[in-house]
């Protein structure tokens, strides 16, 4: 099998781009630097390949996708702070790209499209847990593309018999998430305590969240993959949640504590609580979330360890933003 895997030098398209490897598979990724690493491919494989381009630009979409039976579509402006500081760019990449990837998908005769959507369609949440019949009502410009995705993809499976499914991730973490302007609150976190900075939580920290291994979710996306005649919508979550005060507690855990925790206020606009229903990729396509987050973020601690005590010629180049822009929010 060949696949194309839009995004794939960004966090979850590199794991994902991994086990594709893993697996046997024929790999190329398209990916502009956008907020991916060229650290993150795989240029010692000689199944793997890489096109340097933008998804809005149809050359460079036709030339990656020739002769791929899928496409993992996941390259995006990625995050609701990025979307408000820029909403043009956060559509023309998430609708508009993703719009250029169907077309070309359509042309080249792929069978199926999996494409990477997000939680943060919902809106403010009404019901735990969250199931895909959750109203969809977005509140920031990221929501508002990743649900116009969502459509725009599904409308092609109705229209072309394109296979389509599309994947609503809820707070993914793991190995090769940066710590960055627009981070997660673990990667936040976890940086935090290596450089013995305190961690700041909003709020009373018993909010909730669904943190989901990103290992799960590259198995998601192929397992949504290789199930041949299924299209639609699916949450991919952990199936668990967990309070920030209790994330703090196993991040004291493992690292034998010795920082400090700043609670401040609430921030406006984030959600008390969050978990996914996940029956419906269970059914569907065998999706078994297997990572318990304490291993998982033993895991995450000692790649961030690694990434930490990197030489600073290689932490410079990581660098897309500087540390001072990054807020200590404690949730996304
Ligand atoms: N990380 C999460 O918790 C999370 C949650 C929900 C949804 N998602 C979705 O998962 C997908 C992957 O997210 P991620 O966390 O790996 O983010 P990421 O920023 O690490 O990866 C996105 C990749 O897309 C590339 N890219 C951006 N614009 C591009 C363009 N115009 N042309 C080509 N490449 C482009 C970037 O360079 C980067 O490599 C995204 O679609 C995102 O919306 C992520």
């Amino acid at each position: 099998m060949k696949a194309l895997v839009t995004g794939g030098a960004g966090f979850i398209g590199s794991n994902l781009a991994r086990l594709l490897l893993d697996q046997g598979w024929e790999v190329v990724v398209l990916d502009n630097f956008l907020s991916g690493y060229r650290q993150n491919l795989f240029p010692n494989s000689s199944r793997f390949g890489f096109v340097e381009g933008d998804i809005r630009d149809a050359a460079a979409v036709g030339q990656a996708i020739a002769g791929c039976d899928i496409v993992f579509h996941l390259a995006a402006s990625v995050g609701n702070k990025r979307s408000i500081d820029r909403p043009l760019v956060d559509a023309e990449i998430n609708i508009l790209g993703t719009i250029q990837v169907l077309e070309a998908a359509r042309a080249a005769g792929v069978r199926k499209i999996v494409v990477s959507s997000s939680a943060g369609i919902f809106g403010e949440l009404k019901t735990l847990p969250i199931a895909e019949d959750h109203p969809v009502d977005p509140d920031t410009p990221y929501g508002v593309s990743k649900l116009a995705e969502e459509k725009v993809s599904l409308a092609y499976h109705k229209l072309y018999g394109l296979e389509v499914v599309c994947l609503r991730y809820f707070n993914v973490y793991g190995p090769n998430q940066r710590f960055d302007a627009y981070g997660n609150v673990i990667p936040i976190f976890a940086f935090s305590v290596i450089k013995g900075a305190p961690i700041t939580v909003f709020g009373d920290g018993e909010q909730t969240r669904d943190f989901v291994n990103v290992s799960d979710v590259a198995r998601a996306n192929l397992n949504a993959a290789q199930a041949k005649g299924v299209s639609g919508s699916f949450n991919i979550g952990s199936g668990t949640r967990i309070s920030i005060n209790k994330l703090v507690a196993a991040l004291k855990a493992i690292t034998g504590g010795g920082f400090e925790v700043i609670y401040g206020p609430p921030r406006a606009g984030d959600v008390r609580d969050s978990l996914a229903d996940i029956s419906r990729a269970r059914e569907s396509f065998a999706y078994t979330p297997s990572v318990e987050l304490m291993v998982g973020l033993n895991e995450y601690m000692a790649w961030a360890r690694t990434k930490a005590a990197a030489p600073a010629s290689e932490q410079d180049a990581d660098a897309k933003v500087s540390c001072s822009e990054c807020p200590t929010t404690a949730t996304r």
